[in-house]
């Protein structure tokens, strides 16, 4: 770690100190907060904050020497000399922690007005989206302790899973989930549960981040939710008790195709899907233990279900 990283990592503290201090001051954020559930002991375990001026902050980093480290950041932007306008500016504050717990960068929510629902800050050598995972550091403990991981998609159902007390909940931020996400999950957990949201773009994104998983050899688990509703939604409506049982009954991404072949519904598509994501399991012994199990279950001799998985264009990727 450079001396300049190291400055970075410091001012970035600060500056989310200086964001958490001011959402005590704003009534209109913290009755957002407020009426989305989110209680003040969860405002502080996130630091969350919110950014009401650029000139304020502007000062704060006049004050800690740290403008033109900060500007490179691209978190604050120079539109003028010495004058600096905060790309978060009126936005809802969500800090951003590595692995190791230093905040890394920001996501900003819209609470009023026009503009993208989120924003978060510019990708740099500190600000990886790929390598980041939401709540990661937050729930760690929780992580490693349950040896299980609660995949969402969103920063607000990470907030509001922790504070229900599922505090194995971690999120993308905002993107795919990718093969650095899924190492870093293997690193603490055996078990993931995906709770994308209740849409057909959340149950695309669950069929793509499945084969990650799996090559990290972890244990994937799809949850679906009621169409329409992501799983803070499902919490503010069925409460967290619901929720714990929609996870609890959830079975693993081949008992679950596994059930459908034999109630005979979407049978053709559940071999296919089975011998699909069984091609991108880490461990050898097992992909052939289920694929002689579906076998059995279809009486498809198993070399015909290993030549269709291997003819699985997707098998590359
Ligand atoms: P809330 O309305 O705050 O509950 O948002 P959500 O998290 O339910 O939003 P959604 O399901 O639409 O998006 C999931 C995640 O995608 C968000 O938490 C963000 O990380 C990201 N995202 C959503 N909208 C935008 C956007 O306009 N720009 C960017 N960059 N990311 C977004
Ligand atoms: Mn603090
Ligand atoms: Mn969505
Ligand atoms: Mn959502
Ligand atoms: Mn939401």
């Amino acid at each position: 770690e450079s001396p300049e990283n190291k400055k970075v990592y410091e001012v970035l503290e600060q500056v989310a100190e200086f964001y958490h201090s001011k959402l005590r001051e704003d009534r209109k954020a913290l009755d957002y907060l407020r009426d989305r559930g989110i209680d003040s002991s969860t405002i502080k375990k996130f630091h969350l904050g919110y950014s009401s001026s650029s000139e304020e902050l502007t000062q704060l980093l006049k004050d800690l020497n740290a403008l033109e480290i900060y500007a490179r950041t691209g978190n604050v932007i120079q539109i003028d000399e010495g004058k600096y306008r905060d790309l978060f500016r009126n936005r809802l504050i969500i800090p951003i922690r590595d692995s190791r717990g230093r905040v890394v960068g920001f996501g900003g929510r819209l609470i009023s007005g026009e503009g993208p629902k989120y924003i978060n800050s510019p990708e740099s050598d500190i600000f990886k989206k790929r390598e980041l995972l939401y709540g990661f550091y937050e729930g760690l403990n929780y992580l490693r302790e349950l040896k299980s991981a609660l995949l969402v998609e969103g920063y607000f159902d990470v907030i509001a899973l922790h504070q229900e007390g599922l505090r194995n909940a971690v999120a993308t931020l905002g993107t795919s989930l990718g093969k650095e996400h899924a190492s870093l999950l293997s690193r603490v957990v055996e078990k993931v549960y995906l709770l994308f949201d209740g849409d057909e773009a959340g149950r695309k994104a669950m069929r793509l981040a499945i084969p990650h998983l799996l090559k990290e050899g972890l244990e994937v688990y799809p949850v679906f939710l009621p169409e329409g509703l992501d799983p803070h939604d499902f919490i503010l409506k069925e409460g967290k008790t619901a929720l714990k049982e929609v996870i609890e009954s959830s079975p693993d991404i081949f008992g679950l195709l596994r059930e459908k072949i034999v109630k005979g519904y979407d049978v053709e598509s559940s071999v296919k899907d089975f011998t699909y994501y069984v091609s991108f399991m880490k461990d050898e012994i097992k992909a052939y233990t289920l694929l002689s199990e579906l076998s059995k279950l279809t009486r498809i001799p198993i070399e015909v279900l290993s030549a269709k998985m291997y003819r699985t264009p997707e098998r590359s990727q």
